[in-house]
C-alpha cells in the first residue's frame, strides 16, 4: 500500500493520511478504526455509487463494528445544494448522531464537497473520510480539504475549509467509470505535470496508452499527483499564495464553463482548453517557448482531450472571465507556465488578455 501523507504545518493534529492501494474498498472499515474513530457512522453516497460498490463498503465498516446511517445524495452537479446538504443534516439529527460519529464520503466530487461541508458544519464539526470514486475526485477534489456547494448565482460559493481525517483511494474502482469521466480526470493529472514535474510529464507522454484504462501507469499517476497536490497544500492550505497555481488553466476553463452553461463540457474537458489557452498565453506574453504550448497541447489531444473551442466567441469569454476575476488597477491574475514542471504567477494587463483572446477565440 502507497501512503502520501499530508502534513499540515504547525497544526499537526490535522495532518492525515492518502492511502492508495487496489482493493483497499474492503480496508475503509479497519482504517476508521485504526485512526481511533469507532461506534456509529454515516456514509454519504449517491444511488449509482451505491449499486456500484455501496454494499462492500458498508460490509467492510460493519465488519469492522461500525453501525452504519446510509444516506443517498441524488447523482449529479445540480444536487451539489444547499437543500441535499439539509436533507443530509435532517437525517443526522434524526438519528441522533453524535460530534464523535465520522462520515465516510463515497463517490465522485459532488459527493467529496457536500459531505465535507456537512461534515465541516454538522455540530460544528466532526470527523470524516474520503473514498474518492472518480479519477478527478482520487486526484483532485478528495486531497486539500476544499469542500462546498453551489449556490444559484455561481459554483462553489458557499464552503469551508476543512480536511478530512484520511483519504482512501482503490485505483481499482475506476473499471466502472465512463471512458469520458476517466478522461476528463486525466486533465488535471497532466496540469500537475505542467505545474510541478516535467519528469512525471514525461511519464505521461511515454505512457498514454497505460492510462486510458485501470494499469500500472494510471496508479502511478494517482500517486503521483496526490503527492504534488499534497505537498502543495502542505504549503499553503488556504489558498493565500503558491496553492493558486493548482488553478493552471482554470481561468480560461471557468470562463468556458459559463459561457457554455456548464452543460456542454465536463470540468476535465473545459480544464484541458483552458491548458492550452493559458499555454498560449504564456508564450505570446514571452513567458515561455511556443515548443511547451505545442508539448501540452499534444499531450492533452493524444490523451482524447478537446483542445479547442471553436464554437466560442472571444467577447463572450472575456465577458466570463471579468465577471469572474478581479480586476486591479487594470490586471488580472494568471498562472502562466515558464516551462514544463514550472509555473509563475503573473499580473497581466486586461488588454494583452483581450488581444490574446481576439486572436486565439475569433
Ligand atoms: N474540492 C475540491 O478541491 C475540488 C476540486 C475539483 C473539483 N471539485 C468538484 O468536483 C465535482 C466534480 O467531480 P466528479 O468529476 O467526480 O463528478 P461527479 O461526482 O458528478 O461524478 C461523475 C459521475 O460519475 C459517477 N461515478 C462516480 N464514481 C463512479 C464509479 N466508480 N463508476 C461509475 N460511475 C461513477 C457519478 O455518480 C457521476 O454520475 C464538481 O462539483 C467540482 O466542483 C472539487
Amino acid at each position: 500500500m502507497r501512503t502520501i501523507n499530508v502534513e499540515l504545518e504547525q497544526r499537526q493534529e490535522r495532518s492525515y493520511p492518502i492511502y492508495i492501494e487496489r482493493g483497499i474498498l474492503d480496508e475503509v472499515g479497519p482504517g476508521l478504526g485504526r485512526l481511533g474513530l469507532k461506534g456509529r457512522c454515516a456514509l454519504v453516497t449517491n444511488p449509482l455509487v451505491r449499486s456500484i460498490c455501496g454494499e462492500r463498503v458498508i460490509k467492510s465498516l460493519e465488519g469492522a463494528g461500525f453501525d452504519v446511517l446510509t444516506v443517498e445524495v441524488k447523482d449529479g452537479e445540480q444536487y451539489k445544494i444547499l437543500a441535499e446538504a439539509s436533507m443530509i443534516y435532517d437525517r443526522l439529527i434524526e438519528e441522533k448522531l453524535e460530534r464523535s460519529t465520522p462520515i465516510v464520503a463515497l463517490g465522485g466530487g459532488v459527493i467529496g464537497d457536500i459531505t465535507g461541508f456537512v461534515a465541516a458544519t454538522y455540530l460544528r464539526g466532526v470527523p470524516y473520510v474520503q473514498v474518492p470514486t472518480t479519477l478527478l475526485a482520487q486526484v483532485d477534489s478528495s486531497v486539500g480539504g476544499k469542500t462546498g456547494v453551489n449556490h444559484p448565482r455561481g459554483k462553489n460559493l458557499i464552503g469551508a475549509f476543512y480536511q478530512p481525517r484520511a483519504v482512501f483511494i482503490d485505483p481499482d474502482v475506476l473499471k466502472t467509470l465512463d471512458k469520458s469521466e476517466l478522461r476528463a480526470g486525466l486533465a488535471e493529472v497532466v496540469k500537475y505535470g505542467v505545474i510541478w514535474d516535467e519528469g512525471f510529464f514525461r511519464f505521461l507522454e511515454e505512457n498514454t496508452q497505460g492510462l486510458s484504462a485501470v494499469e500500472d501507469a494510471l496508479v502511478r499517476a494517482i500517486e503521483r499527483s496526490c503527492e504534488i497536490k499534497a505537498h502543495v497544500v502542505k504549503e499553503d492550505e488556504t489558498e493565500k499564495g503558491l496553492r493558486s497555481i493548482l488553478n493552471f488553466g482554470h481561468t480560461f476553463a471557468h470562463a468556458i464553463e459559463a459561457v457554455t452553461g456548464y452543460t456542454r463540457y465536463k470540468h476535465g474537458e473545459a480544464v484541458s482548453m483552458g491548458m492550452v489557452l493559458a499555454a498560449s498565453f504564456s508564450a505570446r506574453l514571452g513567458v515561455c517557448e511556443e515548443t511547451v504550448a505545442d508539448r501540452i497541447e499534444n499531450l492533452l489531444k493524444t490523451l482524447g482531450l478537446p483542445v479547442e473551442a471553436p464554437e466560442l466567441r472571444y467577447e463572450a469569454i472575456l465577458g466570463a472571465m471579468l465577471v469572474d476575476k478581479k480586476v486591479l488597477s487594470g490586471r488580472m491574475r494568471f498562472v502562466l507556465a515558464k516551462k514544463i514542471g514550472d509555473v509563475v504567477l503573473r499580473d497581466v494587463q486586461r488588454e494583452e488578455v483581450e488581444a490574446f483572446l481576439r486572436k486565439a477565440a475569433r
